[in-house]
């Protein structure tokens, strides 16, 4: 079935639930506005901060939000959002970041890795911000690393923020005995909370906004049954959503239904 079908039977300007949206078009749920206030807040204060929540429940788009709305004269952002690297990798990847040609020996691209931190703020006036994603999947000997930049070796002035986005389970491993020295340096921690049923309905709503319907196209025991398979998870949502535009426009209706949310529902479990 072509997208393109479907598109035009709802008049949509774009596809919606889609990932990319612009900052200015993101719903500020209770989470999102939470989590990003918090991020920006760690930035600010340059200090660690812990973001954790469920799989799809808006973290990489509240640091994306926090991020995007920073002073780019100001602050170089650095997304590190490929786990599996190791030690060398992460430090390469800031050190590349910033301009830098990575040292072989990791003796010596630890220091070159805080050089270059403190160059970019002593000569270009920046604050470095890493966000790290998905640090649940990150070795201890990673973030042992990450620790290290932090380090009080560099002067108070020079300090840069971390961002940890990761699963709940990052969590419970800081409090391990290895990353002990870690945890203690986390200023601030936040768990992204899922969206209650009356967000749900304003969620879907705005993402249809943003795909160019404003008027009601979910009823609401559709958008209830959505809630609560999703468990109020954006990325859920998103997927039920789609699947329930498909049913819907299957069979030859105008509004997503709470049957059409059910045949979703079939779908979507079957993966
Ligand atoms: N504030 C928001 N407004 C609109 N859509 C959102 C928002 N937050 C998350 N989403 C949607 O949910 C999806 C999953 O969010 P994401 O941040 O990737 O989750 P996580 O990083 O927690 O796994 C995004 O691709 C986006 O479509
Ligand atoms: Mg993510």
């Amino acid at each position: 079935m072509s997208i393109e079908l479907i598109r035009a039977h709802y008049g949509f300007s774009r596809a919606p639930f889609g990932k990319d949206i612009p900052p200015q078009a993101l719903h500020p749920y209770r989470g999102h506005s939470e989590a990003t206030a918090r991020i920006s807040y760690c930035i600010a204060e340059k200090m660690i901060g812990v973001i954790t929540g469920e799989c799809g429940s808006g973290k990489t788009v509240a640091a994306r939000a926090a991020t995007s709305a920073l002073d780019a004269s100001r602050h170089t952002t650095i997304y590190l959002g490929t786990p599996g690297v190791g030690l060398r990798g992460m430090y390469a990847s800031i050190v590349t970041a910033l301009g830098g040609m990575p040292r072989f020996h990791r003796a010596a691209l630890i220091p070159q890795t805080q050089e270059l931190i403190a160059t970019e703020h002593a000569e270009r006036g920046k604050s470095v911000v890493l966000v790290c994603d998905e640090t649940h999947l990150v070795d201890a000997e990673v973030l042992e690393g990450l620790r290290c930049l932090s380090n009080d070796g560099m002067d108070a002035e020079s300090r840069f923020s971390m961002i940890l986005l990761g699963q709940p389970t990052l969590r419970r491993r800081l409090h391990l005995g290895s990353l002990v020295a870690l945890d203690q340096r986390v200023g601030l921690r936040y768990q992204v909370a899922p969206l209650d049923l009356a967000e749900c309905g304003s969620y879907i709503s705005s993402h249809l906004r943003f795909a160019g319907r404003a008027d009601t196209l979910f009823s609401e025991d559709a958008v209830a049954l959505i809630h609560q398979v999703s468990r109020g998870l954006p990325r859920m949502v998103n997927n039920l959503c789609v699947q329930s535009l498909v049913a819907t426009f299957s069979a030859g209706k105008a509004i997503v239904d709470e049957s059409a949310a059910r045949a979703a529902v079939a779908e979507v479990s079957a993966e």
